[in-house]
């Protein structure tokens, strides 16, 4: 018996020890560079010219179907940044910070600051207020007092110059002279001097920089000259630009603060349910894609002071957005454009692979301690795991060196009714009744839209308010909601299962 399992053992420790010889990166406490882009969805089939980023697509490894946790900043930069669900940090919306109001949890930061690291934020990394409890999380997360760019201040100014009225509005649409703004510059491009200068001074201890750009998000306000990169004549519609015909109203918002910018409010559109007309979706798209090629510009300039032998880099972004699909605009959702973000990690000494196993943003945070050999962290048991350290994601590295797993992710938007009303995008905790919670595999997004108690934390799969079902080989806009289809009860019934499991941890 004693000899079998020393045998089994040895076996063991001699296979853990080559694979982490063949994959560990060449160096080791490696430098991480975490740079997070606000609100960028996946453009990979998109004709869009982001040369940086597709340039460290084709050098790293680059997930295909990464799925964030809630198609909201704040839920989705604690969950990712904790490495736990929204469920297990009880963050739905912007106004609780995990360590006073559920436990106090590691982050992904803090946990390299005690492990000898230096780290820095610049830019938009947690979300700002509440949710960070005015600090950014500092000082546990951070050795440096997070920096953010000045001219934030004017994020949401009067400056963009309408071409209708001739005055300067709170557009949606915001393509800018940068000498004419209030601080003669943007806040990305002063978040983008300072990391700089970070990587420039932090050359002796090994150190995390998370940089964090705040375009695209909206106002999409940018250097005007990025607008001639995305000529309005080859800007492609959505495929399918009107509500699903299956589609449970519950999956439904009314993208408010879309609406509610000067530009958008003067046309008119019906609530809840008007559709953007389509001269205004074609001009949204462009300006779009133009603050993404900004953005796209930024890290490309960022990527030429990294050390690329010692230090790994992942890019992604907090969540996607609708740019009118499904009639829907801005984030808000369930459905894969608000979920589906890019996800790249750049590893020294590893190959180059694109991976479609769909894989969720709370695997960022062991993937990255596994990659700088920071061990021993479990995996927590449950949603109610007060553990200080444990993970709810898993690592990425086997699916780096090529194993086989076939893996979904998980993602849920809160509502606070069936039908949609004002707050359907944005409920507050004490507001939400309703929690979708949805799971993506390679082929389907299945989603079940149930009751939810926002006291107790508890939820009813048997009260359900809205089914949704979509297959992405033959319809990957997710415009055709099959869940009534009788050849599809046999994967609904197996999805169903699964997530249930998946969030009741069974
Ligand atoms: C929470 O964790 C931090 C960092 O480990 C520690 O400094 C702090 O004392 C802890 N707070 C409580 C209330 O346990
Ligand atoms: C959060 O901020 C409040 C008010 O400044 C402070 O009393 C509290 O200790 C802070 N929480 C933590 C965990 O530092
Ligand atoms: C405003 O008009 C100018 C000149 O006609 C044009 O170059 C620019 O693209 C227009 N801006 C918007 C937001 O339509
Ligand atoms: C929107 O409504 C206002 C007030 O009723 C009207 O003056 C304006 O012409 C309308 N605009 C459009 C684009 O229909
Ligand atoms: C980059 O990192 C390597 C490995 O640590 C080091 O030898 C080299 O000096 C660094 N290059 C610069 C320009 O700092
Ligand atoms: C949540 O559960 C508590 C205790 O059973 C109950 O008092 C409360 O009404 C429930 N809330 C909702 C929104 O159902």
């Amino acid at each position: 018996m004693f000899i079998i399992n020393s045998l089994i053992l040895s076996l063991l420790f001699v296979n853990k020890m080559q694979l982490v010889q063949c994959f560990k990166s060449t160096v080791s406490n490696p430098n991480i560079v975490i740079i997070i882009v606000d609100d960028l969805r996946h453009l990979h089939k998109k004709n869009v010219n982001l040369p940086n980023i597709r340039k460290m697509a084709v050098k790293g490894i680059s997930f295909k179907n990464s799925i964030a946790q809630q198609a909201l900043c704040a839920p989705n930069r604690n969950s990712m940044l904790t490495g736990r669900r929204p469920d297990s940090i009880r963050l739905y919306d912007f106004y609780n910070y995990w360590r006073d109001d559920v436990g106090n949890f590691t982050t992904l930061p803090q946990l390299f600051k005690e492990n000898g690291y230096n780290t820095i934020s610049v830019g938009k990394i947690f979300h700002p207020g509440a949710s960070s409890n005015y600090t950014d999380d500092y000082p546990y997360s951070w050795s440096l007092l997070p920096y953010h760019p000045p001219s934030e201040i004017f994020k949401d100014s009067a400056v963009c110059q309408d071409n209708i009225t001739k005055q300067l509005h709170r557009n949606l649409i915001c393509p800018v002279k940068v000498n004419e703004q209030p601080d003669k510059s943007l806040p990305d491009l002063q978040t983008l001097a300072y990391a700089i200068k970070m990587l420039k001074a932090n050359k002796n201890k090994p150190f995390l920089l998370a940089v964090g750009f705040h375009k695209p998000h909206i106002p999409l306000k940018f250097p005007n000259h990025y607008l001639d990169r995305i000529p309005l004549e080859n800007v492609k519609p959505p495929n399918y630009p009107y509500k699903p015909k299956n589609m449970p109203l519950v999956a439904w918002h009314p993208w408010r603060d879309v609406r509610k910018r000067d530009d958008i409010k003067r046309l008119n559109i019906s609530y809840p349910m008007g559709i953007m007309p389509p001269k205004w979706t074609l001009k949204i798209r462009q300006n779009y894609y133009a603050a993404t090629a900004y953005i796209d510009d930024l890290i490309g300039r960022l990527m030429r002071y990294v050390n690329k032998s010692n230090t790994v880099v992942v890019l992604t972004s907090d969540h996607g957005w609708s740019l009118g699909e499904n009639g829907l605009w801005a984030k808000y959702s369930n459905f894969d454009v608000a979920v589906n973000v890019p996800l790249i990690f750049i590893v020294p000494g590893v190959s180059p692979k694109i991976i479609s196993t769909p894989v969720e943003l709370i695997d960022i945070f062991p993937t990255l301690t596994e990659i700088a050999g920071i061990t021993g962290i479990p995996k927590c048991r449950n949603t109610e795991d007060k553990t200080k350290t444990c993970f709810d994601g898993k690592s990425l590295v086997p699916l780096m060196k090529g194993e086989k797993h076939e893996t979904f992710a998980i993602s849920q938007y809160p509502r606070p009714s069936i039908h949609p009303r004002s707050n359907s995008d944005k409920p507050r905790l004490k507001d939400i009744k309703i929690m979708g919670y949805s799971i993506r595999t390679k082929r389907y997004r299945y989603t079940e839209w149930i009751s939810f108690n926002n006291t107790l934390f508890t939820r009813n799969w048997n009260k359900l308010y809205g089914v949704e079902l979509y297959d992405h080989l033959i319809n990957p806009d997710e415009s055709i909601n099959l869940f009534l289809e009788p050849t599809y009860q046999h994967v609904k019934k197996k999805l169903s299962k699964l997530l249930k499991e998946q969030i009741e941890l069974i």
